[in-house]
């Protein structure tokens, strides 16, 4: 009988990756010819898929100096990226500071003070932009104390997806995929993902997708034109990008989790609903997508939370 070891780590840190490829049958029956696949970033630690940039940030600086553990990283975000720097700078020993604005949700401030970064509130009026002045000020004011990552110009967001997701997809699924299709938010996914998957010896379509609206609810989507465009994007990378409408991702990201089980974000909606439109459209094919992250991240405080806040 041969033994089988299940995974053992050394540190968090290790469980970062090599994350599951789930095939959607369900809706598979609306494009037949056609396999859909979604690739759950959320299995991560810090469940989402800004685990992997994060904490290739964190290692990339390390390793060439900028980071030192006199120094604190800080960066502007209550998000995803947020909980993924704290959980790493924990495990790696380094301090992490979070500027946000002073009105995000008990729940987001809860879950990044739990690793023991430091808050600091900006002005709420001036929401997210206001949160990355005030970073910028302080660097400005002690550029020795701090080292500040900027995953929106930072290469080593798009190398962990270089390194990480896009080579694990060849592992995973190289002989069959024709599409990837993802989300533009830093786009660090998008760029990273593939130009990994354009050095395969087959052709395979890389197709970004942007929310429909100005004004949308797909947190974490950047709608392009009316936004700040991050400096990693380089808009010849993607092959072609589509639209997709709050709603239409909101009701997909439901969908999934009535008929296959998983309780994915909004944006994952969004990346479903928009892998779905593509193999509809190709008839005969094999699409990949990104779960980014679980819908239980969008709840709102409980009740008797908000209660308590008054
Ligand atoms: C929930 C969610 N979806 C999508 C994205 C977009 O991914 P990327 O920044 O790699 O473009 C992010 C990134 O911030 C995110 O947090």
């Amino acid at each position: 009988m041969t033994l089988v070891r299940h995974r053992r780590i050394e540190s968090i840190v290790d469980a970062v990756g090599n994350t599951p490829l789930l095939r959607l049958r369900s809706l598979e029956k609306e494009a037949p010819g056609v396999e859909i696949h979604l690739k759950l970033e959320y299995a991560n630690p810090g469940g989402s898929v800004k685990d992997r940039p994060a904490l290739q940030m964190l290692k990339d600086a390390i390793a060439d100096g900028r980071l030192t553990k006199d120094k604190t990283l800080i960066d502007a975000t209550s998000g995803n990226t947020g909980v993924a720097l704290s959980l790493y700078g924990a495990a790696l020993g380094q301090r992490i500071a979070l500027v946000m604005p002073s009105n995000v949700t008990k729940a987001r401030k809860d879950i990044i003070e739990a690793f023991g970064t430091e808050l600091i509130f900006s002005d709420p009026m001036e929401g997210s932009d206001g949160a990355i002045r005030h970073v910028r000020d302080l660097v400005e004011e002690k550029p020795d104390a701090y080292f500040y990552p900027d995953q929106y110009s930072n290469p080593s967001n798009p190398r962990a997806h270089y390194l990480g997701t896009g080579s694990e997809l060849v592992e995973q699924i190289g002989d069959r995929i024709t599409h990837f299709v993802t989300g533009l938010g830093t786009t660090g996914t998008m760029m990273g993902t593939t130009r990994r998957l354009k050095e395969h010896d087959r052709p395979i379509r890389c197709i970004a997708i942007e929310p429909a609206e100005a004004l949308h609810g797909l947190e974490g989507l950047k709608h392009m034109e009316s936004s700040i465009v991050p400096n990693i994007y380089d808009r010849s990378v993607p092959d072609e990008v589509i639209t997709v409408g709050t709603e239409d991702g909101w009701d997909m990201a439901d969908r999934i989790a009535a008929e296959e089980g998983l309780h994915i974000g909004h944006s994952a909606g969004a990346n479903v609903f928009g892998a779905l439109q593509v193999a509809k459209r190709i008839g005969e094919g094999c699409v990949v997508t990104i779960a980014c992250d679980r819908g239980d991240r969008y709840f709102a405080p409980m009740r008797w939370e908000a209660r308590y806040e008054w």
